[in-house]
């Protein structure tokens, strides 16, 4: 089982670096002169609510995308050469106009943050790099965001030059978009772009203000469990969310469900389609429970926080209808080990339809939290599930 207590995670993203760098070393026999990380993010509460223009409450967390790289041949184009360690393939792609979106792969992410960048009127000269990550892949935790802002991150180091950090997570959302097909809002890109350590982000979405939320009680630990089932955003759910959301917010007369209300809501329940108006209700409910969990956590009043995560996905599974039987069945565990056993609360994190459940637990009880959650997942599903626990990171940054 793969259970790391928080304490051992500092040094995983030197451990990153240090293979990204490796490897750089024996790709191209150069040491590198650039390595830049950018984090994952778990979000505690407030989902399917950024592209509505409401409030989320996520994190960075302790799991980085490292991009080690050095100067290119210098040729005509210049081009960049860019391996995964991971996935041990490499692509090139040349810098004298913006890359075209084609069929959806790793390398889509960075050419869309390339092609982001040659817009912008910036010369690129020729680099290497290679891309090393320890962000689950396909588990939520937006490794596709970590590796778009990972390597904005590097262009900024190659180019030396800072973009305005909302600008750059802002053309991060552009490449999801166009390189990735998903219509995302900005919470991902925020989140690993403005990560703190220590700190929870309270991001209204609409005028992008973000409020720091202090996490910083060594009493309670941030768990997250992965059900192992493969979260697929491309797969045209995602998209649909969004279109009935947008069709909910038509349908009460507003531009988005940020204007709409509960009474709003009530008053049209007879005229709407059934099953927009329950994603309006998820998603009016939603943004009241994020903004009063960003207060129970502020006040470290952990029971109340634990509740509204337990609320927030029942509205996910029910109203929302984006969560499956195994993320159902890690909240339910979780359940059941209760405030006793030193759960305060668990919900699914992230797009859905597999990935991740998020919890806030005691962190004297984690490493008998993970067990009893391992031996019933295993039971009940047969998956193994795979976990770990995390304090809110730092977000992206230059290492090198
Ligand atoms: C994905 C998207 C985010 C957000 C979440 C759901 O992670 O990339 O923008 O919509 O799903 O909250």
């Amino acid at each position: 089982m793969a259970s790391n207590p928080a304490s051992s995670n500092a040094p995983l993203l030197a451990a990153t670096q240090q293979q990204a760098e490796r490897h750089y070393l024996q790709a191209f026999g150069q040491p590198a002169q650039w390595c830049v990380a950018a984090p994952g993010r778990v979000n505690l509460i407030g989902e399917h609510t950024d592209y509505n223009d409401g409030f989320v409450l996520p994190m960075a967390i302790e799991r980085y995308v490292v991009i080690a790289a050095g100067p290119g041949k210098v040729g005509h184009p210049p081009a960049a050469t860019i391996r995964s360690v991971d996935l041990q393939e490499s692509f090139t792609v040349p810098l004298n106009q913006p890359p075209q979106p084609g069929n959806v792969a790793w390398s889509s992410y960075l050419a869309g943050v390339i092609a982001g960048f040659l817009d912008r009127g910036e010369a690129l000269p020729a680099f290497n790099a290679v891309v090393h990550s320890s962000v689950p892949l396909g588990g939520g935790l937006s490794s596709s965001a970590a590796l778009e802002v990972a390597t904005a991150t590097l262009l900024e180091s190659i180019l030396a030059t800072s973009l305005d950090p909302s600008a750059k997570a802002l053309l991060c959302q552009q490449a999801e978009h166009r390189f990735a097909n998903v219509p995302c809002g900005i919470m991902d890109q925020f989140s690993s772009v403005f990560g703190q350590a220590d700190v929870l982000m309270l991001l209204d979405c609409r005028s992008r203000h973000l409020q720091p939320i202090p996490f910083t009680s060594p009493a309670v630990t941030v768990l997250i469990v992965n059900s192992n089932v493969r979260h697929e955003l491309t797969g045209g759910e995602y998209a649909a969310r969004r279109r009935q959301c947008e069709a909910a917010a038509q349908a009460l007369g507003s531009a988005s469900l940020r204007d709409t209300t509960a009474t709003m809501l009530a008053a049209s329940s007879r005229q709407m389609d059934e099953v927009a108006y329950r994603r309006a209700r998820h998603v009016l409910t939603e943004n009241e429970r994020t903004l009063q969990a960003a207060e129970a956590i502020r006040m470290q009043d952990w029971p109340t926080a634990g509740k509204l995560m337990y609320a927030s996905h029942a509205s996910l599974r029910d109203d929302f209808e984006v969560s499956c039987d195994e993320l159902d069945c890690l909240v339910a565990i979780a359940e059941q080990i209760g405030i006793a056993g030193g759960v305060f609360g668990a919900r699914m994190t992230g797009g859905g339809f597999g990935g991740c459940v998020v919890s806030l637990v005691n962190t004297d009880a984690v490493a008998a939290i993970t067990e009893t959650i391992y031996t019933h997942y295993t039971a009940q599903t047969g998956i193994e599930p795979t976990t770990f626990a995390t304090r809110p990171a730092r977000g992206s940054h230059v290492l090198r």
